[in-house]
């Protein structure tokens, strides 16, 4: 696609609302890579910049002040339009200002990551964090016009930050599509994915969200593998070597598919060729005593989470999930204690 295509419907949103002033956020990273990505809408609007010091310390009520200032300064009434161009942090922040100036104002968001193009961007939940707590604080709020992805940003993506959204992608197949699974398994390079695996992601979550705007139920779906996954990130940056967030979600999309075959409801070879793929992506880390009963505490921290009960989506089959389970934290210290990456056989 290219940047021209990318705009297109913005262009078309623009005239057909009659938008005069544009203001797009964006962070110091990708405003030096794309300086003049947006330049084309120069012709229907006005355009304005701010630019946001990138890194996830800038997902603050700190940060949310100064564009709220900013906006009042520059007299923007209720018809100004904010575009996120940028990852999760930008269209999260964005999306929680967009929300909350003068009662809420029209935006999109233009996503710049594997992550946030499959799942920040989509949805409606917008946030910033409290300082021990990550989205303390954010509103369910939409985007006026969900624009199509520019794969071909990608390009200039690190490659850590493209694996991490590769674990999101792969738990989209998971619980979406046996027949994406299937392609992820034959692909030679993530460097080679193809623009239908991520349409298929973003539809998916559209449809899911479209039925649970308001995450209540239905969209716990989208949770699989993030229960660990949440719990070994923590654990993570507890030990001071952080876990980028898809590659915590890819652990836990193994543990998760293990426990949902130990439960009875994984057919044991589907689960083999779970546990034969993931390993080829990502590390995998083996869960000693001493880690599984730290992940246990961040679980149970964790307040959708009761003291014994843990709240998890299960795979009945590869290509199908099943949300709110609970389960009781002994099963889970039995079923996951000391798994190897290599151990391919389910039974306890
Ligand atoms: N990231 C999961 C959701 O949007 O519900």
């Amino acid at each position: 696609m290219s940047k021209k295509e990318a705009i297109q419907p913005l262009t078309a949103y623009f005239q057909r609302e009659n938008i005069r002033n544009v203001v797009i956020l964006t962070d110091e990273n990708v405003n030096r890579l794309y300086p003049d990505y947006f330049s084309g809408l120069q012709e229907f609007c006005q355009l304005d910049h701010y630019v946001l010091p990138a890194g996830e310390s800038s997902k603050s009520i700190e940060t949310a002040v100064k564009i709220w200032d900013y906006l009042a300064e520059k007299q923007y009434d209720r018809n100004v339009f904010l575009l996120n161009f940028g990852g999760g942090m930008v269209c999260d922040l964005g999306g929680f200002v967009a929300s909350t100036y003068k009662r809420g104002i029209r935006f999109a968001n233009h996503p710049t990551t594997l992550l946030a193009m499959i799942d920040a961007a989509v949805g409606g939940k917008t946030g910033i964090n409290l300082q021990y707590l990550k989205n303390g604080v954010g509103t369910f709020y939409f985007p006026d016009i969900q624009l199509p992805v520019d794969i071909s940003l990608l390009k200039t993506l690190p490659d850590e930050e493209l694996r991490s959204g590769f674990g999101e992608l792969v738990k989209y197949a998971l619980i979406g599509s046996e027949e994406l699974f299937q392609k992820l398994c034959q692909l030679d390079s993530i460097e080679h994915l193809e623009p239908d695996f991520l349409t298929f992601c973003v539809d998916f979550k559209q449809n899911v969200v479209k039925k649970d705007p308001k995450d209540t139920g239905l969209r716990h779906i989208l949770n699989f593998g993030h229960t660990i996954g949440h719990a070994i990130e923590s654990y993570g940056a507890e030990k001071g070597t952080p876990i980028a967030h898809g590659l915590a979600v890819a652990q836990g999309l193994y543990y998760e598919s293990l426990l949902s075959t130990k439960l009875g409801l994984l057919p044991q070879n589907e689960w083999q060729q779970i546990a034969a793929f993931l390993p080829k992506h990502f590390q995998i880390m083996t869960l000693t005593e001493e880690i599984l009963s730290k992940l246990v505490v961040f679980m149970q921290n964790d307040k959708k989470n009761s003291d014994n009960l843990i709240n998890f989506t299960l795979l009945d089959h590869l290509g199908h999930a099943t949300p709110n389970f609970q389960i009781p934290i002994s099963e889970i210290q039995t079923y996951l204690l000391m798994t190897r990456p290599s151990t391919l056989d389910p039974k306890p």
